[in-house]
């Protein structure tokens, strides 16, 4: 059901438009038996181009890094462009920078300067981060950047990200979870207990927020 829904989705924003579309996907492990089952499908492949949503700050030969994963199940299997976030060599702070101007370059704009995708594919963490806008963290605070590094110390670690204005200004957001924790968060926001989970922003503030159970 989940790989339709998002299939349709897909379908949906290729048909309004005549132009590429723009879609960024989130990592985590959530997402893949759906992208296993999407590649399959016959989409328009060559109008669609796929971003990152966040990244893990390793070299794309490792087992963590995002784009490695989903490329390994998805990417490698379509002919859509796809980008990474992790350019080698680059420091993450550079990555960081530079995939910033590459949205600004390849992305329309919205009427706020930001860059807008046609579709952002979020995951969510049990403790309500999405990307990897974890709680407490600096990246939540970005108003003017696109992509970030931030510091994530619960986890002792930096992570890349898109920030809340991509997210805010994305013409679709669809967000996919799975398990009890993470139905008992989606009830708590929508009963309006769970205001401090970074996720709820967007909930607040996104008019076209779709959840797939995945
Ligand atoms: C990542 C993500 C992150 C993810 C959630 C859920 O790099 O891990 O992009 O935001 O979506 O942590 O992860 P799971 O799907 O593995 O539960």
């Amino acid at each position: 059901f989940s790989a339709d829904f998002l299939k349709d989705t897909i379908n949906n924003l290729l048909e309004k438009d005549e132009n590429p579309i723009s879609i960024a996907l989130s990592g985590g492990n959530t997402p893949m038996p759906i992208l296993n089952i999407l590649k399959e499908e016959d989409l328009d492949w060559n109008r669609i181009s796929f971003y990152m949503v966040d990244e893990r700050c390793v070299s794309t030969s490792d087992s963590q890094c995002n784009y490695n994963n989903i490329n390994e199940v998805f990417f490698s299997k379509i002919p859509s462009k796809s980008y990474s976030m992790i350019v080698e060599g680059n420091s993450y702070k550079e990555c960081a920078e530079h995939y910033q101007l590459l949205l600004e370059n390849n992305l329309n704009k919205s009427s706020h300067g930001i860059p807008e995708f046609d579709l952002i594919l979020l995951g969510m963490g049990e403790d309500g981060h999405t990307a990897s806008l974890f709680p407490n963290t600096n990246a939540l605070k970005e108003k003017v950047n696109s992509v970030v590094l931030n510091e994530v110390p619960q986890l002792s670690t930096h992570r890349i990200t898109i920030s809340y204005p991509v997210i805010l200004a994305s013409k679709n957001v669809i967000v996919l979870f799975t398990g009890e924790k993470k139905e008992e968060i989606v009830e708590e926001i929508y009963l309006n207990k769970g205001t401090s989970y970074p996720i709820n922003k967007i909930v607040q503030e996104h008019s076209n927020i779709k959840w797939i159970i995945g």
